[in-house]
């Protein structure tokens, strides 16, 4: 196993700076005058938003930051080929169109710094990098509707498609055998079971993985193999109004962020992901990956084989995400607000997903796919 992916590591070798020590940071590495700093939510690693001094710059007032420091956890550190992959794609589909963060050289030439901390009997590593800050809300924090989620199925399935053509030195480094994100590995949830208990919560996950085991494992070679992004969630997307001709204001996607889960994966992986993440922030949560699926097979049809895999790969996504939600919250407790945010209304959906059954939630996905018209945007 690669170390970057073992997830109890992870999760205990989150950096831990001051707001004092990331300015420092940004103005010792890449030579710039920091106004003001602030920090972000994070899983693993530690984001803020950094305000930079331009001369002869207004009032700070309403301004919008212009980068976000991005300093990884000790472990994920220990991989910096798979970091560099990761950040050249971020910018590889910047330059191909897309909405995604540009990486800042530092006074070195390098869009990654490794500083080294001491913490008295053990010294710390950790990669630091400033990304281009991208405007928007993320897209949990808006109202959702069926052209939004075409929209976003649509921009994931292009984004799987141009990164066919992505070229890096290390692309090997994305073959992540055991990364507990990537959705092969629904069966590896057996570790951190304990974290959900022992009553109905833990009997619907050993459920899903003994379904995942007799009828997903076997089809992968069927599957059709790509790079994913593996993790579209409902705070990695943001989104912008924008005024149509007609006077209507419309949503789009202003921003694709987080390409640390990165890794080769399958199309189905991608779309099924999405799905799961953007169920979460709908009432009418079935009804979501209807209007997705339509906008990822515009692009990239799927096979039989794979559409018939997708009603137990959104499940499985949902106990990855369930169970090392509850795992790292146990390790983090402090951090718990933010981890558990998907916890909230995820294991109410995925009971609704094995009520209904797969053959009625099919039913409606591609009832959906048949019928929607996209509109003119
Ligand atoms: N380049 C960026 N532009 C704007 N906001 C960002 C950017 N990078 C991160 N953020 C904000 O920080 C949050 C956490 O960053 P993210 O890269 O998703 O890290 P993680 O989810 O691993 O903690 C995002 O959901 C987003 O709100
Ligand atoms: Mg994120």
């Amino acid at each position: 196993m690669a170390s970057g992916d073992d997830q109890q590591s992870q999760v205990l070798a989150r950096p831990t700076f001051s707001e004092a020590e990331a300015v420092v940071l940004v103005e010792s590495i890449f030579g710039l005058r920091v106004s003001r700093i602030q920090p972000l939510p994070s899983y693993d690693d530690q984001n803020f938003l950094v305000f930079i001094t331009t001369a002869g710059a207004a009032s700070e007032g309403g301004r919008l930051p212009d980068y976000v420091l991005k300093i990884n956890n000790a472990v994920s550190t220990e991989t910096p080929a798979l970091i560099d992959v990761q950040s050249h794609a971020s910018m590889f589909l910047r330059d191909a169109g897309f909405p995604t963060a540009s990486l800042c050289y530092s006074k070195k030439k390098n869009i990654t710094s490794i500083i080294s901390i001491d913490h008295g009997s053990v010294t710390k590593s950790h990669l630091v990098r400033l990304l281009t800050y991208l405007p928007g809300r993320p897209i949990a924090e808006v109202p959702i509707n069926p052209q939004l989620l075409y929209e976003i199925g649509r921009v994931a399935a292009r984004m799987d498609k141009e990164l066919e053509a992505f070229q890096h030195p290390s692309l090997g480094s994305l073959y992540r055998e055991n990364f507990i994100w990537n959705l092969k590995n629904v069966p590896l949830l057996e570790r951190y079971l304990s974290s959900v208990g022992m009553g109905q919560n833990r009997e619907v996950i050993e459920y899903v993985i003994q379904m995942f085991k007799e009828e997903i494992t076997n089809k992968f070679s069927q599957f059709r193999e790509c790079i994913n992004h593996g993790d579209l969630n409902d705070y990695n997307i943001l989104v912008e109004s924008k005024k149509l001709e007609s006077g209507e204001s419309v949503y789009h996607v202003s921003g694709i962020l987080d390409f640390g889960d990165m890794s080769y994966g399958y199309y189905v992986f991608e779309v099924a992901i999405l799905i799961m993440y953007m169920m979460l922030e709908s009432k009418n949560p079935i009804q979501v990956g209807g209007y997705i699926l339509a906008g990822f097979e515009s692009v990239i049809p799927l096979t039989p084989v794979e559409r018939d895999a997708l009603y137990l790969l959104v499940c499985g996504r949902f106990c990855q995400s369930l169970v090392i939600g509850a795992y790292s919250c146990q390790v983090h407790p402090d951090n718990s607000d933010y981890l558990l945010i998907s916890a909230k209304h995820g294991w109410k959906h995925l009971q609704k997903m094995l009520d209904l059954g797969q053959k009625a939630v099919e039913e409606i996905w591609f009832e959906t796919v048949k019928s929607y018209k996209p509109c003119a945007s």
